[in-house]
């Protein structure tokens, strides 16, 4: 059996796509929403194990609230999509603050998405989606640390074993490949520990664009023997 990879992408440019036809950036975020369940369903048919997405960042809460609904609707209808994902083998994962975390905002609504989605689709055996939802990598890393050092009393007893045991989703394999999209050779605050060693494909495409081709293209770059 092939080594199932982890590919994550940080889905960038839901607004230039829309800027560049003419559309207001929430015709984007339609847009990107639908290339992602197609990705999806091409990624389930590859030798791909984890498919991670960054959906929503713990910075992007700044930008305008029409905007920012508009994303949260999305992600709903994401995490509504069950048949699809049922019908591909796919099991949904979640990352990002947690709940009852401060500092976390998550809105209920989306809560109770992300919980039905990961309850309707657990019993999948196919590939792992995570969506990286109110999701930072320093936040992640922080709270790691603050929990391996409680559950060590010590702080320099902390060890790499223990910073992954307290990432959001421990089981998590490392990333084979890092695809960003829409001209950006930037990683931002996404998977910063779960990315060393990682290959990282940019491409100037936008998100909404993204199709098989960068896919096999990123997914190229891992070498065969790459962590087996
Ligand atoms: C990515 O597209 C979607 C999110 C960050 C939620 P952008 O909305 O960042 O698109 P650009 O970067 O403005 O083109
Ligand atoms: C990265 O896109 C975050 C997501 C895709 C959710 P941004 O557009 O927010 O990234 P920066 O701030 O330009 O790096
Ligand atoms: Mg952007």
């Amino acid at each position: 059996m092939p080594h199932l990879l982890h590919v994550a992408c940080i889905m960038d440019g839901n607004g230039r796509w829309a800027r560049r036809r003419g559309l207001p950036r929430t015709d984007g975020h339609t847009a990107g929403e639908e290339a992602l369940a197609n990705i999806v369903r091409i990624a389930s048919q590859r030798d791909i194990g984890w498919l991670t997405v960054y959906g929503f960042s713990t910075e992007n809460w700044v930008r305008p609230r029409t905007e920012v609904r508009h994303i949260l609707s999305m992600h709903k209808r994401l995490f509504g999509r069950i048949d699809e994902l049922n019908e591909n083998n796919v099991r949904v994962r979640w990352i990002g603050r947690q709940f009852n975390e401060s500092g976390a905002r998550t809105p209920a609504f989306v809560q109770r998405s992300i919980e039905k989605a990961i309850d309707d689709t657990r019993n999948n055996t196919g590939m792992t989606l995570t969506v990286a939802f109110d999701y930072g990598s320093r936040a992640e890393l922080t709270r790691s640390a603050r929990l391996s050092s409680d559950a060590k009393n010590l702080r320099s007893d902390v060890e790499i074993s223990d910073i992954t045991q307290h990432l959001y989703d421990p089981e998590m394999p490392p990333v084979d490949v890092l695809i960003r999209t829409s001209g950006e050779s930037r990683i931002s605050n996404f998977l910063l520990w779960q990315i060393a060693g990682a290959k990282v494909f940019f491409t100037e495409r936008t998100w909404p664009d993204i199709s098989a081709t960068e896919l096999d293209a990123a997914i190229a770059l891992v070498e065969p023997t790459d962590g087996q």
